[in-house]
């Protein structure tokens, strides 16, 4: 349900942990049971090694047992969009869904999945 993953999204920007850029990202993806699970950014001082928002929210879905999705939401305080990598790992696990971009308060746009990342690369190629 929209306004459940875009709460969601927007509450777990607390729960961010980032000291080096204090940059708060906060996710939620809503499973096909309906199911609402949210993730948040990481940092690390290994700067390479953090992790986004929408990664750790997905793999948390992926490891709670859940493979389909039906919408996902971004929250930041100037309703950034993912970023490359994201959009990529949204595409492999989610396929087309609407991607909700929210700021501190509500959602600005929604957006597809599918025109975030267009002529993707993906597992069609490889078999
Ligand atoms: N970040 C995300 O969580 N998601 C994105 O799609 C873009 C960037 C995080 C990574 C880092 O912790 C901070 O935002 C600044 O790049």
């Amino acid at each position: 349900m929209k306004e459940a993953v875009i709460k969601k999204a927007i509450a777990m920007r607390s729960r961010s942990l980032a000291p080096f850029s204090n940059y708060s990202v906060g996710a939620a993806v809503e499973t096909e049971s309906g199911k609402i699970i949210g993730g948040c950014n990481v940092e690390s001082s290994s700067f390479s090694l953090t992790c986004c928002a929408e990664r750790v929210a997905l793999y948390s879905a992926v490891a709670d047992g859940h493979t389909s999705f039906k919408s996902m939401a971004i929250a930041t305080y100037n309703s950034g969009m993912p970023c490359g990598s994201c959009r990529q790992v949204i595409w492999e696990l989610c396929s087309d869904i609407p991607i909700h971009i929210c700021n501190e308060q509500e959602c600005v746009k929604t957006i597809s999945s599918k025109s975030l990342l267009p002529d993707a690369f993906d597992k069609s190629k490889l078999l």
